[in-house]
């Protein structure tokens, strides 16, 4: 866990799906993609930047649960979850210790990430919940 979020060094995040799609992002230390959706630098800013599409139905304000990820490896180099977090978190399905909202997810940049973005999230906002 880090307090400061800046990326020591360059770092990837490989996405992977329920189905074993994957896509893996560079990022680039000095230049973190963004597209200001989110917290800045969070998982959900870097994705969405970088054309990978999670659902964000509450505009990555910490105020719904359909950004729901699962972190399954560098999850310790990531800011550590707030309260906020972790009551929208609760409503979400599927929760598990490697689980974390990626609006509110922020990796320092020291280790790697593998996130996988679970498929009934992005279900469920297409059916209009
Ligand atoms: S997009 Fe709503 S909590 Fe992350």
């Amino acid at each position: 866990m880090s307090e400061n979020n800046s990326p020591a060094r360059p770092f990837k995040i490989t996405f992977v799906s329920p189905t074993g799609d994957s896509q893996v992002i560079d990022v680039d230390a000095a230049a973190r993609p963004s597209c200001g959706t989110g917290e800045p630098g969070s998982i959900l800013d870097i994705a969405l930047a970088q054309g990978v599409e999670i659902d964000h139905a509450c505009g990555g304000v910490c105020a719904c649960s359909t950004c729901h990820v699962k972190i399954k490896a560098g999850l310790a180099s990531c800011n550590e979850s707030t309260e906020d977090e972790e009551d929208q978190l609760d409503k979400a399905p599927g929760v598990t210790s490697q689980s974390r909202l990626a609006c509110q997810c922020i990796p320092s940049g020291q280790q790697d990430l593998v996130v996988e973005i679970p498929g009934w999230n992005r279900n469920r906002v297409r059916e209009g919940a």
